[in-house]
């Protein structure tokens, strides 16, 4: 009888799958992706599963749902796939099928941005290195070697989605793919090689047969059936390429990234609300914040160079997690609002009528349904304009929405939600530290390599570690002994990027360090030498590696010279072709002082001998977690630059990068069409705070371990509690 039941219950699942297999369908026409016959207006938000943890999931997917969304955009990150050809890794934080699944469960549908090139801030913009060094290769063009890896790439993670039943068609959330990320602009600069590599990437991908539409962004050439899209700050005038495909925002820009050194910038939830209305007004139907929760590069997988840990993006949702007030709330309203008008906006397109000089009406009417949006362009002053019998307070700036054509539901620049404070609450300082010093290396040691001349950093270390020693001697003859003029030589480096520790003879010389826009740097210091033997050791450090600009792979890092010794008695030495020692990585790394079975592999040094505010330290410490389930996160702001980890899983490099005064900007976002966003926190650090994830954390004696390159004051380190509160003029 049981086996009855369960039989017939197994032939109606099955009736019920085949069932929905064959309703379910996306396509698109002008107006609307269609989903299951169905035109809808999406609304998706970007979170990117690595930079958050899997623990941290079910709730960030959560709060999205909650604030009104029906999608969840993700890059797939192709060097955490893929950390050596063929030895492929979708665990922990790179879980994505769990993620997806985590989506699917909580009823929202997913938008795969496969790339495999993804931009992202994210290093070497998805490519794994190894790639670099595959014979013959350049990277996203018409290259055959690229093309054959970026194919299996693809093809990789389709049949897994597939195996998985993930696409749509197959009862699962994925309603949209991407193939490339933005290549217009590197097409428009390469050429031929670009377009036949744009038209080879969609056939390539089309070819996969997911069953659901794939879209480009920043490609106004995507061959059909692609649909190409738009990212911006603002979008409302773009248009694809043919009538027939649908006005789709991938990337609503809700603020932007942090790079070490720089202001951090902001994007009021007012101008993201009017964006956002102006571009659903224009006829828009899909859209995605980009990001939603930007979350953390933990790690080294921050591109760049330079690019900060925290990827907090000034989103919704904050890098921990929790909504950030007004701006979750606010798009929240709209998004309601938004939703309230969806079956006008899919089924008409607008009217649009002058309500004054710099207002207009976009009125969505249907047999059914009417649904308007009045927008005042004004930057600077509020209107009152006729509407249908009716009169309406327009401020600066702003859109309403009018879902029955008459009452007004929201104001882009009218905020309900409540504002809120960061709160960050010491928890726990006084850590009690013990410091072991890296030695500057030296050239008798082992696992060097010794080479005439300077090599480029990433050749040499294949970016496995940030840090590449380079060392020589130098040899002042008796004759030298009485330098030119009485002064010691002047010794000048170039480096390609991207900061630099110079030691003579174990003393720190200086340090000097690049940035984004330039991450070139020099050295130019005069230098106590003494007759005979001085050891040279330069440690180079990598910051990341670029994740955009045209054959970015090419970009060189390291000491590549010249090096030039001036002012000896027999003239001007340039070094550049010495022989120079090569030393990949840390002695510390290498005994994996960081990692909770190594980290006793040496003798620290604890009580008043412990270093303090030297360069090339470690300092290790042990922490109970604090009760409760509140966010932490480590203030670094005593420190200098490094890297951070806890239990052995790395936090990411922390620099506290404070921001030159004057590099803040304007924060007025009405006007003109350019970069709108806000730079803040001129005089402060650029990033002070470095997320630690609950989920890494045990109960008692947890192990925190931190480099410092520079020399910091670790006694001033301090675990806080990350909380908001409303603030208390609304409430
Ligand atoms: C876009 C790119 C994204 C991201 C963004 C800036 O152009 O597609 O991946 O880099 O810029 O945050």
């Amino acid at each position: 009888m049981g086996v009855g039941i369960q039989t017939m219950w197994s032939i109606l699942l099955l009736f019920s799958c085949i069932f929905s297999a064959a309703s379910a369908s996306v396509s698109y026409d002008h107006k609307a992706i269609i989903i299951n016959g169905q035109k809808r207006i999406l609304i998706s938000g970007s979170i990117h599963y690595p930079r958050s943890t899997p623990e941290m999931w079910p709730d960030l997917i959560q709060k999205a749902k909650d604030g009104g969304l029906d999608v969840i955009q993700t890059y797939v990150f192709w060097n955490g796939h893929e950390p050596s050809p063929g030895n492929y890794y979708f665990e922990d934080r790179y879980d994505l099928v769990k993620f997806i699944k985590l989506v699917q469960q909580a009823g929202l549908f997913v938008n795969l941005r496969i790339g495999p090139y993804v931009c992202a801030e994210w290093n070497f913009g998805g490519f794994p290195v190894w790639l670099k060094y595959v014979p013959g290769i350049a990277f996203r063009t018409d290259n055959e070697p690229f093309k054959a890896a970026m194919q299996k790439f693809t093809e990789k993670i389709v049949s897994m989605m597939k195996a998985e039943k993930l696409f749509q068609t197959q009862g699962g959330p994925i309603i949209l793919s991407q193939i490339e990320n933005e290549f217009g602009p590197v097409e428009w600069e390469i050429g031929a090689p670009g377009k036949a590599y744009t038209k080879w990437a969609a056939q390539m991908a089309v070819g996969l047969d997911t069953g659901v539409p794939w879209i480009m962004c920043k490609q106004e050439d995507a061959p059909d059936p692609v649909i190409d899209t738009c990212n911006g700050f603002y979008c409302e005038n773009f248009k694809p390429n043919k009538d027939y495909k649908p006005k789709m925002w991938t990337e609503v820009w809700t603020g932007w990234y942090t790079e070490f050194g720089g202001a951090v910038p902001t994007r009021p939830a007012e101008d993201v609300a009017f964006s956002v209305a102006r571009f659903i007004q224009s006829g828009g139907s899909f859209l995605n914040y980009y990001m939603y929760h930007g979350g953390t590069n933990f790690g080294r997988t921050a591109g760049g160079p330079f690019m900060a840990t925290s990827y907090d993006y000034d989103a919704p949702l904050d890098e921990y997690g929790l909504p950030r007030e007004p701006k979750w709330g606010h798009l929240r309203d709209l998004h309601k609002a938004i939703k309230s008008c969806e079956s006008a906006l899919v089924s008409v397109d607008p009217s649009v009528t002058k309500l004054g000089s710099n207002q207009e009406a976009h009125v969505f009417k249907s047999e059914s349904d009417c649904a308007a949006f009045l927008a005042n362009y004004d930057a600077k002053y509020s209107v009152k304009v006729s509407f249908g019998g009716g009169q309406y307070d327009l401020p600066p700036w702003s859109i309403s929405i009018l879902p029955d054509c008459k009452t007004e539901v929201y104001n882009t620049a009218k905020v309900g939600s409540q504002s809120s404070q960061v709160q960050m609450t010491p928890v726990h300082s006084g850590f009690p530290w013990q410091s072991f010093i890296e030695e500057t290396t030296s050239s008798d040691e082992t696992d060097t390599t010794t080479l005439d001349g300077l090599y480029e950093q990433i050749n040499i270390t294949r970016d496995t570690t940030d840090y590449l020693w380079y060392m020589t001697d130098i040899t002042i003859g008796s004759d030298e002994a009485f330098l030119k003029n009485g002064k010691s030589p002047l010794l000048t480096i170039f480096s390609a990027g991207h900061a630099l520790n110079v030691f003579i003879n174990g003393q720190l010389s200086g340090t000097v360090y690049g940035s984004l826009e330039n991450p070139k740097l020099s050295f130019s210091q005069n230098v106590n030498l003494r007759s005979g033997i001085n050891k040279l050791a330069l440690l180079s450090i990598s910051v990341g590696l670029p994740n955009v600009g045209t054959h970015f792979e090419t970009w060189n890092a390291g000491v590549l010279g010249p090096i030039t010794l001036k002012g000896l008695n027999s003239g001007t030495w340039d070094m550049s072709g010495w022989k120079w020692t090569y030393k990949t990585g840390l002695k510390g790394e290498a005994l994996g002082l960081h990692t909770v079975t190594g980290s006793s592999s040496v003798e620290w040094v604890e009580g008043p001998s412990m270093a303090e505010k030297q360069p090339l330290t470690w300092y290790k410490a042990t922490f109970n977690a604090p009760p409760g389930d509140a966010p932490l996160s480590l203030d670094m702001g005593s420190m200098g630059k490094g890297q951070i980890w806890i239990n052995g899983q790395s936090v990411g490099r922390h620099w506290p990068g404070y921001i030159a005064r004057g590099s803040c900007g304007d924060c007025s976002y009405a006007g003109t069409y350019d970069d709108k966003k806000c730079r803040t926190h001129c005089g402060e650090p650029s990033q002070r705070w470095y997320h630690i994830p609950r989920s890494w954390l045990t109960p008692t004696g947890n192990l925190l371990v931190v480099f410092e390159e520079w020399g910091g004051d670790p006694s001033r380190i301090s675990l806080v509690e990350r909380g908001t509160a409303l603030d208390a003029k609304k409430l």
